[in-house]
């Protein structure tokens, strides 16, 4: 990728670039937590966003898009939304350092990557993670890292219209080899966990859907657990998130009031204490009741948070009684992307042999399959 983006660099610009890497995240467990102050579990994947960039002597702006072949010109004093939607990813963070009161000057810029789009693995949180780490380093403007995780999350929240955590950008940014990250989006205190599957092998299955209204429902759950939460601070002004609630709260609080509120609600609520148990297996390397609680989640954001889709819980109903496979689930927003499978590795090749010729069947889409392994955050290549 590094010779690739250097001579589509070298054949559109002047000049040798800088090339900077971000990539994608897996979660362990931990999903729809993040924006109600709990915990999450991700982990950086071997797929990734490239930028390869030179500063200009003017305030132009230029970029070009590998995966979409097509440009995109403006300059630094006029940066705005474009109507198109990948410039946005970019555009969001240069926005994003001004408002901080950075100087950015002109440059141009050249993206691509293999992770893939609508996937549920964060290709736009890498987008704007590996940018705001290029321009930080080229204009030299002494960013530390958790600040360029929340700038890049802002940028997705101002330019993407997505109300999103800060999760995905702090894996990408703060990941690292063979190692989850056990974050608590309360105090954005870190631990890494190393990940130890022996003889299991997480494989990624992608359905090959995103359902449209994913950025739409999103941001409804996102209200529906602020709403839970001013529903129960009437009675307990201390509660300023799911983070502060217990499943008693919810029951006598929400329960009673509105159904659905309580639902979600309580999904997050379980997720959170599953997450904790979840480290603890993890630690242990005890692949199977970590696997165990991955189902559970499933079942969760299936029927409580209602954020999947026929094709995920095809895949998880699909393996979810098969001795080789530890546990699976789907993995980020939901309505669509990927599920994420412990799988024994010596079970591999059969399975995928057998879900692909399943999904095909029953689902009429191709299945794509990703074995992942665990890498490191942003850099320079
Ligand atoms: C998306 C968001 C994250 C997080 C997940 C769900 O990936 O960007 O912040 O909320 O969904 O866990």
């Amino acid at each position: 990728m590094l010779e690739k983006i250097t001579s589509v660099f070298t054949e559109k610009f002047a000049g040798q670039p800088t090339v900077f890497r971000s990539p994608g995240r897996i979660n362990i467990l931990g999903e729809h937590t993040d924006y109600n102050e709990g915990f999450v579990l991700p982990a950086a994947i071997d797929k990734s966003i490239y930028v390869a960039i030179t500063k200009r002597a003017d305030n132009q702006v230029t970029l070009f898009a590998g995966d979409f072949n097509e440009s995109y010109t403006t300059d630094t004093e006029h940066i705005k939304p474009a109507a198109i939607q990948w410039p946005n990813y970019i555009l969001g963070v240069v926005d994003q350092l001004q408002k901080e009161g950075h100087t950015i000057g002109g440059f141009n810029l050249v993206i691509d990557g293999d992770i893939p789009i609508g996937a549920g693995l964060s290709s736009s949180a890498a987008v704007e993670c590996a940018v705001i780490f290029a321009l930080n380093t080229i204009f030299e403007l002494g960013v530390s890292r958790l600040q360029m995780v929340k700038l890049a999350q802002k940028a997705e929240h101002v330019f993407a219209g997505v109300h999103c955590g800060i999760m995905d950008q702090f894996a990408s940014m703060f990941g690292k080899k063979d190692h989850a990250i056990k974050l608590d989006c309360r105090s954005l205190e870190y631990e890494y966990v190393p990940i130890s599957f022996s003889g299991y092998s997480i494989v990624l299955f992608n359905t090959n859907v995103k359902h449209s209204l994913d950025s739409t429902e999103y941001n409804t759950r996102r209200k529906q657990c602020e709403e839970g939460v001013s529903i129960i601070a009437q009675n307990h002004p201390g509660v300023k998130s799911l983070r502060d609630v217990s499943m008693a709260m919810l029951k006598d609080n929400v329960a009673g009031v509105d159904s659905m509120i309580f639902k979600r609600c309580k999904y997050v609520v379980q997720e959170n204490q599953r997450l904790l148990g979840a480290c603890d297996d993890l630690k242990k390397g005890d692949v199977k009741a970590l696997g165990k609680k991955m189902f559970e989640t499933h079942r969760g954001l299936q029927y409580d948070y209602e954020v999947s889709c026929r094709e995920l819980d095809f895949l998880v109903d699909f393996v979810k009684n098969n001795e080789d496979v530890a546990g699976a689930r789907m993995v980020g927003g939901g309505f669509g992307g990927c599920t994420i499978n412990l799988v024994r590795a010596d079970a591999v090749e059969k399975l995928v042999e057998q879900i692909s010729t399943a999904y095909l069947k029953e689902m009429n889409l191709p299945l794509s399959v990703y074995p992942v392994s665990v890498e490191n955050g942003t850099c320079k290549m």
